[in-house]
């Protein structure tokens, strides 16, 4: 090759290299508590748990007041317009809840193509089509009937408060605005709150939200005012305007779900997650299963050995994704399979340890191999044709928080509008912003959603239906006792991100603030590329691993995670994600 050719490539390679160090990835946060704890994404909410936790609230009630406080304060994230996962662990045990948005009624498979069956740009992410039913104010109202202690109506009080009164605009918020900008722009209601007198909000600014006041003062009177009376009534007829499908009947028949989380051994702890509609804890526990027993500290954190593992383990897993998962109310997944040790062991036999294969070489199992690990796991999904590999674009969007206290019961709580500011869509006098779940579905088979994940059959639009998340929120418990609780926003790193911070944590004994800063890497199969995280990646490895003939690509954007670990001496540490304005505060 000409030295003209060469020098171009390597000026680019070396561009690549000097941007690896952040300074965020020196600067770990830890914050430390007997009592209590909660971590979440924004200052704001995180004091609000805590001041609930030190009035005597349980984590339930502090999870509920951060996570209505979030819906004020990181309205581009997550929100009442939108929905969610939490588990919940108790004296009693550990129970997962599910209220995720639901597809309305009139909802169909082919809502989102056109005549031709070709699928109709942003139909399934902006505007009202792209709704679901949500769930957030019915989830929040259930867990805190079932587990928690202080009036309901003194949990949503803080954040009817910051919704009147105003709280001061961040830099985070003020780029979510700009970046979403046009959207906004096009509906009046979302216009009037977010871009006042036609102008971005800018850092320092104050956002009021009155009309979501007036809606929170309404829910903390009774929160199935959400699903029925005035503000269905406001739902329905924004939706009947403007060729949504959500009716009054939609959101009276909303109801949250209660499953078992699903819990697998890795090494000396219980790991328990998310079933589905999401994903998260079937390919957590899968990809943990193809690790094994494999001595990870001895093959070396961050090791090119190691990242050649973690990425294949994860190719595999997200292939069997893009395959079986779906609502199970609607299609058998076959989870027992999926997450059984021994069906780990066999995909592990898959991988070489030096070289890298193509995505195009991994494939979904097939049923009849599944079936040797859950006898009668049924062939429901028709084979669907393995897709063209397309690109992930990036967003910064949901939000996670988690929340312990003083009888060590613990919140982990993942919940989001999707995509940034969700739908665009605020209905009118209600300032209730809708999320754009509907993309979470797969809305023709083999085409890729907002995060790049294709799905078939097994998560196609149906009334009714949920569609399929990626959502993680883990506790890890080791002889009964709380470990680890962590989740992440992320779209499809979400997994992987709950995967690289559990097992720093817990293999390789970081504390959960060097856990939570430290570098990730994910591949989702297709498309065929590990993504990079820009921090703390020696050049000589990522070498090493494009040696092996993975296609690497830097990635700036990562879900900002937060965790709680419990020390041996019942010692709280907690830790919110340095790349963005999160916090933990314990006492
Ligand atoms: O449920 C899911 O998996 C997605 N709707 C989550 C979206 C998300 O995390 C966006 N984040 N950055």
């Amino acid at each position: 090759m000409k030295i003209a050719k060469i020098l171009p490539v390597f000026a680019a390679f070396a561009l690549q290299l000097t941007s690896i160090t952040p300074v965020w990835a020196a600067s770990p946060r830890l914050s430390k508590g007997q009592k209590g704890m909660v971590a979440a994404a924004h200052p704001v909410a995180t004091q609000v748990g805590l001041n609930i936790l030190k009035r005597g609230g349980n984590a339930v009630d502090a999870a509920v007041a951060t996570t209505l406080a979030i819906s004020v304060v990181e309205p581009f994230s997550a929100g009442i317009g939108g929905g969610g996962f939490l588990l919940v662990k108790t004296k009693d045990g550990m129970q997962a809840l599910d209220f995720r948005e639901r597809a309305p009624q009139a909802a169909s498979r082919d809502m989102y193509l056109d005549a031709n069956g070709k699928v109709k740009s942003k139909a399934s992410l902006e505007g009202h089509l792209s709704a679901g039913i949500p769930g957030t104010i019915a989830g929040l109202a259930e867990v805190h009937r079932k587990y928690g202690k202080l009036p309901w109506a003194e949990l949503v009080k803080p954040s009817i408060e910051i919704a009147n009164n105003g709280f001061t605009v961040t830099e985070v918020l003020s780029k979510q605005l700009w970046g979403k900008k046009d959207l906004l722009q096009k509906n009046p209601a979302a216009r009037e709150i977010f871009l006042p007198d036609g102008q971005v909000l800018r850092a320092g600014d104050k956002l009021r939200q009155v009309d979501l006041a007036k809606t929170l003062r309404s829910v903390a009177r009774n929160p199935q005012n959400f699903y029925r009376g005035e503000i269905a009534r406001a739902i329905e007829s924004d939706m009947g305007r403007n060729g949504g499908l959500i009716t009054q009947k939609d959101l009276q028949n909303y109801r949250p779900i209660w499953r078992d989380p699903l819990c697998g051994k890795f090494r000396q702890y219980q790991v328990c997650s998310m079933p589905p509609p999401s994903s998260g804890g079937v390919h957590l526990l899968q990809i943990l299963n193809i690790l094994g027993d494999t001595d990870l500290v001895e093959m070396g954190w961050h090791s090119s050995a190691t990242l050649h593992l973690l990425a294949e383990s994860m190719r595999t897993a997200y292939a069997d994704r893009s395959f079986y998962l779906g609502d199970p109310a609607f299609v058998k997944v076959p989870v027992t399979a999926l997450t059984s040790p021994a069906y780990g062991a066999l995909r592990r036999q898959e991988i070489s340890l030096t070289a890298a294969r193509s995505s195009k070489q991994v494939q979904p199992a097939a049923w009849e191999t599944l079936r040797r690990f859950q006898p009668g796991a049924a062939v429901e999904n028709p084979i669907q044709k393995i897709p063209a590999l397309p690109n992930v674009k990036e967003s910064q969007d949901t939000s996670h928080l988690t929340v312990v206290d003083r009888n060590r019961q613990v919140v982990t709580l993942t919940f989001t509008v999707n995509y940034n500011f969700g739908s665009g869509v605020v209905v009118p006098k209600t300032g209730i912003l809708l999320n754009d779940e509907m993309d979470d579905f797969a809305v023709a088979p083999g085409v890729p959603n907002a995060f790049g994940l294709v799905g078939g059959e097994a998560n196609a639009v149906a009334p009714g239906k949920t569609p399929l998340s990626s959502m993680s929120p883990t506790i890890v418990t080791e002889n009964g006792k709380l470990r680890l609780a962590v989740g992440a926003p992320g779209g499809s790193t979400i997994i992987t991100t709950v995967l690289q911070i559990t097992l720093n944590n817990l293999i390789y004994k970081m504390n959960v603030a060097e856990a939570v800063a430290a570098g990730r890497i994910h591949h989702q199969w297709a498309p065929d590329k590990l993504l990079i995280d820009p921090s703390g990646f020696d050049p000589a490895t990522l070498a090493d691993l494009r040696q092996r003939g993975h296609i690497i690509e830097q990635r700036d954007y990562w879900g900002n995670a937060n965790a709680i670990e419990q020390l041996a001496d019942g010692t709280l540490q907690g830790a919110a994600d340095p790349r963005k304005e999160g916090t933990a505060a314990g006492f």
